[in-house]
């Protein structure tokens, strides 16, 4: 089995504490991974390593094989990560930012895994992202997620404000 994502000796240190001390983990093809922690235990910390959007003190990712910190452009392009409070375009709407991230990825037609996380009742789709609740921000990057239909997805505390049926579409995509 293939392995997507592996983690050497992580080490950091922020403001005199050791938040990661060797943090070693793998994953492979077809398998979730869930990390968990107390409050301030490091686990976003730990997340934003695996993404590039952060640099150990010592260790190495390791992305398909593609070293994280050396080569981001070439790693990032086979997942797909949601960490903390999502960022968008305000002035777009959701329907245009599922169109721009399939045409970056070479996708014809966004896939129904990704729909579901749309809710149709807010007309979600053509609302700008500026007039968006906290849930209706999630869903639409949950649907991001899934219409990169990345090999690997990162993703932190991925059901922050869903609503009981949000939950749903997330455990029974069609
Ligand atoms: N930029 C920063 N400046 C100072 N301290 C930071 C910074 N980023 C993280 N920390 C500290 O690192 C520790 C780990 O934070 P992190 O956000 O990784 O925790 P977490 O496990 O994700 O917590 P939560 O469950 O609350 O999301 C915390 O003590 C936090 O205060
Ligand atoms: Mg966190």
């Amino acid at each position: 089995m293939n392995q997507f994502l592996r983690c050497e000796g992580i080490h950091k240190r922020i403001k005199g504490r050791d938040i990661l001390k060797n943090v070693n983990l793998s994953l492979h093809e077809g398998k979730v991974l869930g990390i968990v922690g107390p409050n301030g235990a490091g686990k976003s910390t730990l997340m934003k390593i695996i993404v590039g959007a952060n640099y150990p003190d010592k260790g190495k990712v390791h992305v398909m094989d593609v070293d994280i910190h050396c080569n981001r452009v070439g790693a990032i392009s086979h997942f797909a990560f949601l960490i903390e409070e999502p960022g968008f375009y305000p002035h777009l709407s959701g329907g245009q930012h599922l169109e721009l991230v399939a045409r970056d990825r070479g996708i014809s037609e966004i896939p129904q895994e990704a729909m579901n996380f749309i809710d149709s009742s807010h007309d979600q789709l053509k609302k700008k992202v500026y007039g968006y609740s906290m849930g209706m921000k999630q869903r639409l990057a949950l649907a991001l997620c899934w219409t990169m239909q990345p090999k690997l997805m990162i993703l932190d505390e991925p059901y922050n404000g869903l609503d009981p049926q949000g939950f749903v579409y997330s455990e029974n995509p069609s």
